[in-house]
């Protein structure tokens, strides 16, 4: 059909033409817009340039990103470019679009990527078919195409920025152009801001130049039209639902029993039943949860080794504080209509601006300087614009004043001010430029032989007082601080006793989490068991490193009950905690051995035990160095690595190498090859974060 318009199309458009009557007329369908499946079919093709071209679009912006970085940088880059420059920029995760027409390109169109690297070297999950697309090129088949890239990596993991550099490599091999240097941003260092502020800095002159663009003061030019409504909270109200199944009206998505219906998965969390929480740390001054999430009637499946997401949502005092930095009244109720079909809602609307800010809104955590930089168009006073641009201009200033007192951005705004409102910053420039409250990861702790349903995970809770504030006020997480407030509740802990740092409501939009529930998904990972029961294990996780591999050994426990005659090869776990008041599953482990027999050993070392020197794991794998190099050298053992990457997993990485070394007589160049290559078959796994 010549506009490739199929039935469902104009059906969809037929519908969407309905909504956007209806939206006017302020009817009960102004749902359907806020739904997630009426914007995804907003574009009628998945065709980049098509779509581009129908759109009027001049500059394209494609990110690939797993935990939300790459394309916040790539959305920041997308409005300034659109800011200064007038440009209409184009900003899409790769995952949307079909590329293969990209060389199709109008000539003065530009292709900025922004990739972030995952696993081990990996693309993230959802760029994987842009992989696949770019090793498909030959040689000139990008020949029109002229691209910026930057990486988003981390310099503590081996493959640093390993699939921007595979993207420079096949898009040099396929013909396209760079303009501008390759950038590449290190987390490992703590500089991603400042590698990207730079690098964005010579991009820019030289896109300029290529472009024939005249620069003026940044202009926010919003990517959806602003609509505060005055109508009550009403059922199409979403009130921070995680998505729109989860809506009043949407029966749809429950069965007769009132069951949620899937399928569930990444963007279609399930909201799961915590049925059992814990404290595991006995001293008091940190804590360490253990959580149980219940998936039965969900049909999720997990397998052992495998990754719990969890939604969270912001605790009450930052949420104050963010409205009262920006005076902004949390009852407010707003929708957003996307200007054109390339841009995609960030959250399902109407919603208020409480909602928003509680469930959507990523409020907490360290501010950018190119934040900083953005806000100057909109200070309320002469003095704050000269102090914002000075801030955003000067990196140490910046890092004196902001980074290193873990101000997140109400309280460098306040810092700033001296306490006075930005009641000036809009609250549509807020909605797109702080970016969408993203799910955390935990290594689940089950395992799905023995708990077929319910997922365990372990906890610590980032918890640390400030050092550089008088009250030393501490810098919090926002889900670990959630789930303690919600171990605390579950077991009718006296809240007041304790002094919680962050305090959160734990029933959720209309009750929806009432009972103890939070949205999740499972993320499949590779760290897995070998199949064959007789092979050697290494197991090295200290503190909650351990999580997996507290799984991986009920795996092992259950397969014994179910099948007696089964022979297990050695099963070693290093495990290594401060102190043994922080020793985790402690009651636990002695049941297991007994379980397990000779087949399985626990090796632990403490690293703060009172007049004793600091023992870590990569300690206790020297002493055991002969037998260790036995088991990895003629048993065929498999190592697995979970917990720190920074310090620890480097460190087990130099004792293995060490090991090997001396037990072959072999250099430690070779000894880091015969790891290197002992990682694709599975032979070295490593789970860090
Ligand atoms: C694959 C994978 C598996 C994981 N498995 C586990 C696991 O099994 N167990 C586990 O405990 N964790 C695990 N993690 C880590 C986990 O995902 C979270 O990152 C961690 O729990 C912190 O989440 P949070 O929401 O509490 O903190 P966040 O809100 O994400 O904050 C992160 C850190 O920033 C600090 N911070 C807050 N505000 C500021 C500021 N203004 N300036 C500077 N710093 C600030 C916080 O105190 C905190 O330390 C895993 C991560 C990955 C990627
Ligand atoms: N970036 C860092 O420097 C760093 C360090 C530790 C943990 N973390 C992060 O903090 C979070 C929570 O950690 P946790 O509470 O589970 O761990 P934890 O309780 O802080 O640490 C567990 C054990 O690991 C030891 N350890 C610290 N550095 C080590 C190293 N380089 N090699 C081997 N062992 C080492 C600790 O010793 P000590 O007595 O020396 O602490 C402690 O005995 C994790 O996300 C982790 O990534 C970061
Ligand atoms: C589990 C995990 C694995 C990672 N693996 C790598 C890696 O192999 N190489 C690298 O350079 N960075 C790695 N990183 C760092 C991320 O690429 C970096 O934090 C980036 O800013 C994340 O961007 P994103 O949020 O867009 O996915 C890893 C991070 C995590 C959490
Ligand atoms: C081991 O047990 C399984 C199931 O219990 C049985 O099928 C199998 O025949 C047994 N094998 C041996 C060698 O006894
Ligand atoms: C270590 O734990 C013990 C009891 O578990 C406690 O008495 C001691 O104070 C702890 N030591 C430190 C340094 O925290
Ligand atoms: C540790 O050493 C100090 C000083 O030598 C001593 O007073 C204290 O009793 C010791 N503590 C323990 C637990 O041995
Ligand atoms: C980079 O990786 C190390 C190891 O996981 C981690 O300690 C550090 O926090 C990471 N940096 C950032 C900003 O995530």
């Amino acid at each position: 059909m010549p506009l490739g318009l199929d039935k469902l199309d104009f059906a969809v458009l037929c519908s969407l033409a309905l909504a956007v009557l209806a939206y006017f007329s302020k009817s009960k369908i102004q749902e359907l817009l806020s739904s997630d499946d009426a914007i995804k079919v907003n574009s009628d093709s998945r065709d980049v340039v098509q779509v581009l071209r129908e759109n009027n679009k001049n500059y394209l912006v494609l990110y690939g990103s797993q935990t939300g970085t790459a394309e916040d940088y790539a959305k920041k880059f997308g409005k300034e470019m659109a800011a200064k420059f007038s440009l209409n920029v184009m900003c899409a995760d790769v995952e949307n679009y079909d590329l293969e027409n990209l060389n199709d390109l109008p000539s003065n169109v530009i292709v900025s990527l922004f990739i972030s690297t995952y696993g081990e070297g990996d693309f993230p999950d959802g760029a994987i078919p842009f992989e696949d697309f770019l090793t498909a090129r030959e040689s000139g088949d990008l020949s029109n195409v002229k691209y910026t890239l930057f990486g988003l990596g981390n310099s503590t993991y081996e493959f640093f920025n390993g699939a921007a550099k595979r993207v420079e490599k096949y898009m040099n091999e396929a013909g396209a152009t760079r303009v501008g240097p390759f950038g590449e941003a290190d987390d490992g260092a703590g500089t991603t801001d400042e590698d990207f502020l730079t690098w964005k800095d010579s991009v820019m002159e030289e896109l300029k130049d290529q472009l024939g663009l005249d620069e003026h003061e940044q202009v926010f030019e919003p990517s959806f039209e602003y609509k505060q409504i005055s109508q009550g909270v009403s059922n199409e109200i979403s009130l921070g639902e995680p998505t729109a199944q989860y809506m009043p009206n949407n029966k749809i998505e429950f069965s007769p029993e009132g069951k949620q219906v899937g399928p569930f998965d990444a963007t279609h969390p399930y909201v799961a039943p915590i049925t059992a929480t814990r404290e595991l740390f006995s001293s008091g001054d940190r804590n360490c949860i253990h959580a149980e999430f219940d998936l039965s009637g969900s049909n999720i499946k997990y397998t052992t080794g495998d990754h719990l997401a969890i939604w969270p949502s912001n605790p009450d005092e930052k949420i104050a504080k963010f409205l009262e930095c920006f005076d902004l009244d949390a009852d407010t109720v707003f929708s957003l209509v996307p200007r054109d079909s390339t841009v995609k809602l960030p959250f399902p609307v109407p919603t208020t601006i409480g909602a928003a800010v509680r469930h959507y809104l990523e409020i907490t955590g360290p501010v950018s300087r190119q934040f900083i930089a953005s806000l100057v168009q909109f200070a309320p006073k002469e003095d704050l614009k000269v102090e914002l641009t000075e801030l955003s201009r000067d990196r140490d200033f910046f890092a004196k004043e902001v980074t290193v007192k873990y101000l997140d951005l109400a309280d460098a705004l306040l810092h700033i001010s001296h306490g006075a409102k930005w009641g000036s910053v809009p609250w549509n420039f807020l909605v797109e430029s702080v970016p969408r409250l993203q799910p955390r990861y935990y290594s689940i702790s089950s395992s799905s032989l023995t708990e077929k349903q319910v997922v365990h995970v372990t906890a610590v809770v980032e918890n640390f007082p400030n050092p550089s504030l008088d009250d030393h006020q501490p810098v919090t997480g926002v889900t670990t601080n959630l789930l303690r407030n919600l171990q605390l509740a579950q077991n009718k802990e006296d809240i007041q006793k304790t002094t919680l740092p962050v305090h959160f409501s734990l029933e959720g939009p209309r009750g929806l989490f009432k009972g103890y529930k939070l949205p999740v998904h499972v993320r499949r990972s590779t760290f897995r068991l070998p199949s064959n029961t007789n092979t050697p294990v290494i197991m090295i996780g200290p503190g909650t490193g351990v999580a997996p591999f507290r799984g991986f050994v009920r795996e092992r426990v259950k397969l014994l009950e179910k099948q007696p005659n089964t022979t297990l090869g050695k099963h070693l776990l290093f495990y290594g905690s401060r102190n043994t008041s922080d020793f985790l599953y402690q009651e636990e482990w002695p049941d297991y051995s007994k379980k397990l027999g000779d087949s399985f050993e626990m090796i632990v070392a403490h690293s703060r035990l009172e007049n004793k020197s600091k023992v870590y794991v990569q300690d206790k794998l020297i002493e055991r160095k002969d037998e260790i190099y036995d088991l990895v050298k003629n048993k065929g053992a498999f190592i697995y690595v979970c917990g720190d990457a920074k310090g620890m997993a480097q460190s087990v990485h130099a004792a293995f190498v060490k090991i090997l070394s001396e037990g072959s007589e072999i250099s430690t160049d070779d000894a880091t090859a015969i790891l290197k290559a002992m990682k694709p078959g599975g032979r070295y796994q490593e789970d860090v974060w």
